[in-house]
Formats: C-alpha cells, structure tokens, sequence
C-alpha cells in the first residue's frame, strides 16, 4: 500500500514517514518547506534506510499533486500539511483559512479523481476549545476554537466529513493531537520552530542550549496545582505510531472516526521544567510572566478510545520525551540550519 505525507518534511511527518517505513508501506512524502528543510528529508531518509519519492510541491497546486498521484499511484493519504502557529493565525487569519482549507479541497478533488479513499487528517486538541471538563473525550463539544488556526482544524473536520457522507467509499479517520514533544532517538530529527518558539518545549530546550536567556512561564495563577498550565505532553513517535495504527483502521472501515491521540495524563509547566532539568542534568532558568491571552488552565485527554479501538496507547515516558528532546537540540542547537 503506497501512502502519500502531505508536509512530510515536518516535525511530525518526518517522525510518522520513518514509523511507516518500519510497519512495512511505501510512502511518498510532498512538502513545500513553507515550515520544514530539505535536510529533514535527507536525515529521514537515511534514519528509515529508505529512498522514498519526495516531491517539493504545494498541495494547493492541483496541477502538480494531480502529477504526483498519476506518477505514483496513491492508495492513501495522511494530511500533515497547513500553517500551525496559532499566534501567527491571529495576525494572518485569511492566510491561514485561505492555505489550510484550499489545500484540503485541492487534495480531496485530486483524490477523487484518482480513486484515492481513505485519509488521515492531522487535526487538534485546539478544536476543543476550552473543554467543559477534563480528560477530554472525542464527544466533547467541538468549533469553539479560540483561534483562526483552531477554526481550519475544525473546518477542514466538518469538510472531510461531509465528503465521507457523499462518497460512502470514503474512509476519513481525524487524529486530534495533544501537545506533541520530543525526537527521534538518534537525535537526527526534531522540531526545529521557525524563529521564536511558541511552544513550551522547544522553548525550554533553546534556554538549556543557551540559544535562549530564560524561559517565560505564562501565568503562575491557573487553577490547578501549581497554578501554572496543565497540557497531555505525548512523544512524537508515540504521535508517529497512533498514525500507523489509524491507518490499520481505514483500511478496514469507512466512514468518519476520530481519535484523541494523547497519554492521558496532564503535567504542569513546572513539572515539565523539572522533569526537563531531572533528566538532562542541565539548567533551565525561568522567570513567572502574566498569563498568554487565549491559554486555558488545563488539557488533557481521554485516551481510552484510540487504545479500544486502534490498539493504540502511547508508551514513551517523560522522561524519554525530555531526553530525546534534548539529544536532538544538545546535537541540533539550529535546528536543521
Ligand atoms: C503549553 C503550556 C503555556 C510557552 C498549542 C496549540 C495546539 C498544538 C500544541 C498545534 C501552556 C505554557 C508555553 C512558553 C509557557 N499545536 N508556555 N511559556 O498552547 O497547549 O497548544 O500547541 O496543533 O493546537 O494550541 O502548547 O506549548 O504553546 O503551551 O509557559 O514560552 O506551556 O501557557 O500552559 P498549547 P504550548
């Protein structure tokens, strides 16, 4: 079964290419390097000891990725590609919507005209909004995004599902994310944020690296235990694998299933920082700053359903996600550059 990764070059996509790899698929990566590098690719061709077709495209050229499916023949997609940052989506919101939706459309049109059935799509806890209660369950209410990159994740949900209720051939299975963090233990491949990270733990890895002065912890007010923020941290191969298991899944059924792909276990701010400093032996200083506008106290998910029925549970400790981040940035302190 050949699988095509939209935005495969990326910190995600490159962690699920090599996990595909190893479970036995062909795949064929598509990126742009709007947030990725072609040294990704390489690495992740040499970490998967593979040579797999990439191509350096736009999703939203329908030309080019009607070209690649005709050229490769695809049995199925897994859809990474789109803009992520969700500050970045406040000051850009048509940017967003414009790239995120019309790749998607383009995507679902050329897939329709080459047969192609089944897709995962890289959705996200932000589509929860903030959660009535914590863990979180898949039928938590969903769409009250407190951001314009929260609303394409769920519009592009709504969207795959109406094409599944079109087209009763269609398997679309949604993979809500958590928070993911890590690498791949060789340390060759990592999140490698453009510019200033927005996310807790490349931030704390720039700091311990020296590439940053100290980390901001935004608020020290939450209601929670140590009053800082509570998020499902889950390893990125941990991330990388619940795909392969979904992609079992789509094989086998059609129709929409969405999974929350967390450890269900939420850590604070503070534990993450301790755990960090615990397992990498190295210094991680902070300072408390007001909360970040948009931030709520907690989020963590119910992760009982992707392990009923993928089989699927995320294994990787914190520890392993705090070292193997720091194996990646100790060994990486520019990223990619
Ligand atoms: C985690 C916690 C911050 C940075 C976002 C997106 C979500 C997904 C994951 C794409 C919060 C605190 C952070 C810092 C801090 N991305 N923090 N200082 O906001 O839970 O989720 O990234 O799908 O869609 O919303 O992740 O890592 O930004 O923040 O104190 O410098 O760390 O307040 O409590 P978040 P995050």
């Amino acid at each position: 079964m050949k699988v095509l990764l939209t935005g495969g070059a990326g910190y995600i996509g490159s962690h699920t290419a090599i996990e595909f790899i190893k479970a036995g698929y062909d795949i064929v990566v598509a990126d742009n390097f709007s947030n990725s590098k072609p040294e990704a690719v390489r690495r992740t061709r040499e970490l998967a000891g593979v040579d797999f077709p990439f191509y350096n495209i736009d999703v939203c050229d329908k030309e080019k990725l009607d070209a690649l499916f005709s050229a490769e023949g695809i049995d199925a997609v897994v859809h990474f590609a789109g803009l992520k940052a969700v500050g970045e989506s406040c000051q850009k919101p048509l940017e967003y919507y414009k790239n995120n939706i019309d790749s998607t459309l383009v995507l679902l049109e050329v897939m329709k005209a080459h047969g192609t059935k089944r897709i995962i799509f890289s959705s996200s806890a932000t589509v929860y909004g903030a959660p009535d209660t914590v863990p979180i369950k898949e039928t938590a209410p969903v769409g009250r995004c407190t951001n314009p990159y929260g609303r394409t994740k769920y519009f592009i949900e709504q969207i795959l599902g109406d094409a599944a209720v079109a087209d009763g051939d269609m398997s679309v299975v949604l993979l809500r994310y958590f928070n993911p963090v890590g690498a791949h233990e060789s340390g060759r491949i990592g999140e490698d944020p453009a510019g200033i990270p927005n996310n807790l733990m490349p931030f704390i890895s720039q700091t311990a690296v020296g590439k940053r002065k100290e980390l901001s912890v935004f608020g020290n007010d939450y209601p929670t235990p140590d009053g800082t923020g509570v998020r499902d941290y889950i390893h990125v191969v941990d991330l990388a694998r619940g795909h392969v298991a979904a992609m079992g899944y789509a094989a086998a059924h059609t129709g929409v299933e969405v999974f929350n792909l967390g450890t269900g276990v939420g850590y604070s701010v503070l534990d993450m920082v301790k755990a960090f400093i615990k397992s990498t032996d190295v210094n991680v200083p902070y300072k408390f700053a007001p909360r970040r506008s948009g931030d709520i106290a907690e989020c963590y998910a119910d992760a009982t359903k992707a392990k009923e029925i993928l089989g699927w549970q995320a294994e990787k400790t914190l520890e392993d996600m705090c070292r193997d981040t720091w194996k990646w940035q100790s060994a990486n302190p520019n990223g990619y550059n």
